[in-house]
C-alpha cells in the first residue's frame, strides 16, 4: 500500500511523534516568503461564530491553536482529536493548561466519538490524504457538524514543492517519485468535487508563498523527515555536501515553489 495512506505506518511511524512533522512545520516557518504566516493565514479564514464548538481532526501537536492563542475568542469550545497518542500527548504539553477550552480525544477521522450536530466547525488541516476512505471521513464530518456549520480543509496543490522533488532527484535519480503532489489524493485541485459529495458551497484560497532557502541543514532535515523524498540517514552526510554545492551554485539561496490552501465548505440543511 502507498505508504501516504498507510494509517498503521502513519500512526506508528512518521506520526508517532511531532519530531518529523516539526521538521518541515521548521523549515516553512523560518524561510517562507509570505509574512503572513501559515497558520495565521488559516486562522484568518475563519468564519465562526462566537460561543462556537469546533473540532479539529488530525490536530498533530495543535501548532494551529498555539500560534493563535493570543486572539482565540475566550468562548470558543475547542476539541482537538487525532489517531496518534505521541501528538495528543505534545497537544496536552502544549494546551493541556487551558481545561475549559480545549477538549483531547484520540479518535480516527472516519469514526467520530461525537452525537451528531455537535459542531459549529471542524478543521482537518493536511490530513485528508492521509485518509484511504476519505468519504467514510467526510460523512463522519458532515454528521457532526450542525446545519450551516463549516467545514475548513487545508492542503496542498498539485505543483506545490515540485522544485523540491526535482532538486532531490538531482542527487538521485527517481528517489522524489513518491513526492509526486499529482499522485496524491486529496489536492486543492481534486479536493472540491470529493468535499461537494457531502457539502455545498466549496471554495478554494490559495495561500501565497514560496520558501527562499539559505541554509543546507534545515532543508536537509526537511527532506529525510519525509518518506516521500526517499532520501535515508545513511545518505544526510552526501545529501548536506550536494545542498551546499546547490546554494553556491544558486547565489546562497534555494527557491522552491509552493502551493498550499484552504479548502471551504458548508453543511446545508
Ligand atoms: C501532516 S500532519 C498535520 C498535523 C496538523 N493538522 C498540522 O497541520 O500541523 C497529519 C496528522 O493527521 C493525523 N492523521 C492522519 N490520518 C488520520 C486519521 N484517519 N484520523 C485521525 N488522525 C489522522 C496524523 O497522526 C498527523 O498528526
Amino acid at each position: 500500500m502507498d505508504k501516504l495512506q498507510d494509517s498503521e505506518y502513519l500512526k506508528r511511524n512518521q506520526y508517532r511523534d511531532s519530531s518529523r512533522l516539526q521538521s518541515r512545520i521548521d523549515l516553512h516557518r523560518d524561510y517562507s516568503t509570505s509574512s503572513e504566516h501559515w497558520f495565521q493565514w488559516v486562522f484568518n479564514r475563519f468564519k465562526i461564530p462566537s460561543q462556537a464548538r469546533i473540532l479539529e481532526v488530525g490536530c498533530g501537536p495543535g501548532h494551529l491553536w498555539v500560534e493563535n492563542l493570543n486572539r482565540l475568542p475566550a468562548d470558543w469550545s475547542v476539541t482537538l482529536t487525532d489517531y496518534s497518542e505521541g501528538m495528543l500527548r505534545e497537544t496536552h504539553r502544549q494546551l493541556g493548561k487551558l481545561p475549559g477550552q480545549f477538549w483531547l480525544a484520540a479518535a480516527d477521522a472516519r469514526k467520530l466519538p461525537f452525537p451528531a450536530q455537535t459542531f459549529h466547525a471542524a478543521i482537518a488541516n493536511h490530513m485528508l490524504y492521509h485518509v484511504p476512505d476519505r468519504p467514510a471521513a467526510l460523512r463522519e464530518i458532515r454528521r457532526i457538524l450542525r446545519p450551516q456549520g463549516t467545514f475548513y480543509a487545508a492542503t496542498v496543490g498539485m505543483d506545490h514543492m515540485q522544485d523540491l522533488a526535482e532538486l532531490v532527484s538531482q542527487f538521485e535519480p527517481e528517489s522524489a517519485e513518491g513526492f509526486q503532489e499529482s499522485k496524491n489524493p486529496f489536492t486543492l485541485e481534486n479536493g472540491p468535487d470529493q468535499l461537494r459529495g457531502f457539502f455545498d458551497r466549496v471554495q478554494v484560497d490559495r495561500h501565497p508563498s514560496d520558501l527562499r532557502v539559505t541554509r543546507a541543514d534545515p532543508l536537509v532535515d526537511y527532506v529525510l523527515s519525509s518518506f516521500r523524498l526517499g532520501v535515508d540517514e545513511s545518505q544526510r552526510e552526501d545529501f548536506r555536501i550536494f545542498v551546499k554545492r546547490q546554494l553556491d551554485r544558486h547565489g546562497g539561496v534555494i527557491t522552491i515553489r509552493k502551493d498550499n490552501g484552504l479548502l471551504t465548505a458548508v453543511k446545508s440543511g
